[in-house]
């Protein structure tokens, strides 16, 4: 693993991390315990900015957060630590299994 490398690049860059961002919120919109903060939220703009929330943390120096203040967008969402950890579980869980594919896929290339 070449360590100079961002978590961004590695990850795999752009269309990786969209493909995360839009994965997670399948699974979030989907799930009975989160999906009810999300109703009155315009999700296109949410996903746009959690993609350059992430990339910006993930190390990818092209991309800033332009999206509004992160403590007040949530602070009267009451959101619970229970709902808190099973945000936190379906990143886990995505990012793994795409890692892991994006693992065994260069696997495979490169062995050809
Ligand atoms: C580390 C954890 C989290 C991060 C980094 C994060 C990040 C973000 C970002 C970047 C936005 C978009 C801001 C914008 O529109 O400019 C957002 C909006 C939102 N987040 Fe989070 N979030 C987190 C956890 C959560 C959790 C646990 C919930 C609820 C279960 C939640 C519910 C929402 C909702 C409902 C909005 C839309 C609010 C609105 O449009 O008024 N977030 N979040």
């Amino acid at each position: 693993m070449d360590n100079k490398k961002s978590l961004y690049e590695r990850f795999g860059g752009d269309q990786q991390v969209s493909e995360l961002i839009d994965q997670f919120y399948y699974k979030v919109l989907f799930d009975k315990l989160l999906r009810d903060k999300f109703l009155k939220a315009d999700m296109s703009r949410v996903r746009y900015q959690q993609k350059r929330f992430f990339s910006q943390m993930m190390g990818d120096k092209n991309t800033q957060y332009t999206g509004k203040d992160l403590v007040e967008v949530h602070k009267d969402l009451n959101i619970t630590n229970q709902q808190f950890d099973k945000f936190k579980v379906h990143l886990k869980n995505i990012a793994q299994d795409m890692e892991v594919s994006g693992a065994a896929f260069r696997r495979i290339t490169r062995s050809r």
